[in-house]
């Protein structure tokens, strides 16, 4: 079964008044233990989607399930947060204490953890984003990449099954970008986390199972990045940019140069172009 479920789920902010359907009829499952990326320009109805799964927002309609528990019982809500943490973008306003272990520990009591495994659980979490050690700093004093790994140590502490990152690399340095690409990697492959990532960064797509394609509030495509990051009218109709060498091997086609294949990655765009490197 899928760990999330969502058929026909419909969404309407109101706004001065209006109403526009900002996600207008997702159907979607996403399998227990995928990485997932959500691609889509500024306003699809990413973020409007994620708040769904993680109960954030109320289910006005269609259907939907996360863990097994329908989002549509406003008794299922806790239960919901419990299984899907989210980070976000902004790595500056996620704490709300000054000391990175207490800052976690907050979130642990929030979901009330008993006292006497706290300190074990926040432990555990700084290790497995490689922060142990930084239990007694600020995270004011952390790099951006920094700062993010110890949102997610906030989110992990609570042992969710899925984890949501909405555009939480998109204020970051190429450096820090790669710390936050790596602890994903990790908790997908390591952890067995499933990964629901939400990103206008068409090159962050590459490290997914799975690509879904969002454009207005509604799913315009979905498949292996392979399939979705090579296919330029699904991209062209997302208002989407290619990755460079997919580019390439389209601009090289034109000329009248085909390559073997069309690579997604810049080091698969030197072995195209070098095969005997
Ligand atoms: N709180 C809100 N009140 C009114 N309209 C909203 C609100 N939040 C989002 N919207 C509208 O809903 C639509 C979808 O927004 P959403 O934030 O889900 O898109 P997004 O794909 O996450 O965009 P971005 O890439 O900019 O983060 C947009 O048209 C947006 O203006
Ligand atoms: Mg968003």
């Amino acid at each position: 079964m899928a760990i999330i479920e969502a058929t026909d789920l419909v969404h309407s902010y109101e706004y001065e008044g209006s109403h526009n359907r900002s996600i207008d009829g997702i159907t979607l499952h996403i399998e227990q233990g995928e990485w997932l990326v959500i691609l889509g320009k500024n306003g699809s109805g990413k973020t409007t989607f994620a708040k769904h799964i993680n109960a954030l927002l109320p289910v006005q309609g269609g259907e939907l399930s996360v863990a097994g528990l329908d989002a549509r019982d406003p008794a299922n809500i806790w239960e919901i947060r419990r299984h899907c943490g989210m980070v976000f973008q902004d790595p500056n306003n996620q704490f709300v204490s000054s000391v990175i272990e207490e800052d976690i520990a907050f979130g642990l009591e929030n979901y009330d953890t008993p006292e006497g495994e706290i300190p074990a659980r926040v432990e555990r979490a700084l290790a497995i984003v490689g922060m142990d050690g930084f239990e007694k700093k600020s995270p004011h004093m952390l790099s951006g990449g920094q700062k993010q790994r110890i949102a997610i140590a906030g989110v992990l502490a609570i042992d969710p099954q899925i984890i949501l990152f909405d555009e939480a690399t998109s204020m970051l340095d190429p450096e820090g970008r790669q710390e936050v690409l790596s602890t994903i990697h990790k908790l997908h492959a390591e952890e067995g986390k499933t990964i629901v990532m939400i990103t206008h960064l068409v090159e962050e797509a590459t490290l997914a199972d799975r690509v879904a394609v969002f454009s207005q509030g509604r799913l315009i495509g979905a498949g292996s990045p392979r399939e979705v990051l090579s296919d330029l009218d699904l991209l062209h109709n997302a208002g989407l940019t290619p990755p460079l060498p997919v580019k390439a091997y389209y601009d090289l086609q034109k000329e009248g140069v085909t390559l073997p294949c069309c690579p997604l990655t810049h080091h698969e765009l030197v072995e195209v172009l070098c095969p005997s490197k």
